[in-house]
């Protein structure tokens, strides 16, 4: 296992470095700017290493909803699974993955201050997350290195099970913690049946966006992600 240099370990964490200073120059008061023409973007972040699958269909359905609150409100999906992310280079060691992956790419997709709101999906392994998406936010102490660049932005998380009560809620729980520590403003779904985030179940008969239940918590997910960051962009 060879040792990743403070140096490099920077480098690899954000080559975009500059361009996230840049950008993000204050990301707090980028994030809570009051400008009327501001712009508002939602991004979903699937963490399924399976590209279109159920945590990928489920997320579309919340960025759909969180477009239709405002013409104000641009959406983009971002899957993981076309990425290579190693978290082992959030400790500062390469492993045998090497000490170059795909995390700088997403950096300026992320910390872009136009970014308001940030939805997390994954799938259920096991009762937790994705080792995609664990890789992804332990990588992620990059931008909380960078001046805390996902700081007040929107966030909220789906999980996607193939069994009903399959571990959704802890998943999404354990996903919360990790964007607490960024600084990011976590929501859940709002009335009328506050709950913490989209519980999906890809079980159901005629596949995930048949499942009614689920599907009503990634809409009010989308949506209450889109108020607030509306409301924290003061943009009404
Ligand atoms: C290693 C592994 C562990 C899993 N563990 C669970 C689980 O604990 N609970 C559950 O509901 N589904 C579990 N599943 C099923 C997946 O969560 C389900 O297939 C999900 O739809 C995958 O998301 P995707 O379709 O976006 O890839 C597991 C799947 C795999 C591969």
């Amino acid at each position: 296992m060879k040792n990743v240099t403070r140096r490099n370990f920077v480098r690899n964490s954000v080559t975009a470095g500059a361009a996230v200073t840049a950008m993000a120059a204050s990301p707090a008061a980028s994030a809570s700017g009051g400008s009327p023409d501001a712009r508002i973007k939602i991004v979903a972040l699937s963490c399924s290493p399976r590209k279109g699958k159920s945590t990928a269909a489920a997320l579309g359905v919340c960025l759909q909803t969180a477009g239709q609150v405002s013409d104000k409100i641009e959406t983009e999906l971002i899957e993981l699974a076309d990425f290579r992310i190693n978290g082992n280079l959030a400790a500062g060691v390469s492993g045998p993955e090497g000490d170059q992956d795909d995390f700088p790419k997403l950096v300026p997709r992320l910390a872009d201050p136009g970014v308001r709101g940030i939805i997390v999906g994954t799938p259920v392994y096991f009762g937790g997350m994705s080792s995609l998406c664990k890789a992804f936010l332990d990588r992620a102490i990059a931008l909380w290195q960078d001046n805390f660049a996902l700081s007040n932005k929107v966030a909220g998380v789906l999980a996607c099970g193939g069994t009903r009560n399959g571990g959704q809620e802890v998943t999404i729980h354990a996903v919360q913690v990790s964007l607490f520590c960024q600084e990011m403003i976590l929501v859940g779904n709002g009335r009328p049946g506050p709950r913490i985030g989209a519980t999906i179940w890809s079980g159901a008969e005629g596949g995930v966006l048949k499942d009614e239940f689920g599907m009503t918590t990634a809409k009010a997910l989308g949506r209450r992600v889109a108020e607030v960051a509306l409301r924290v962009a003061g943009v009404s």
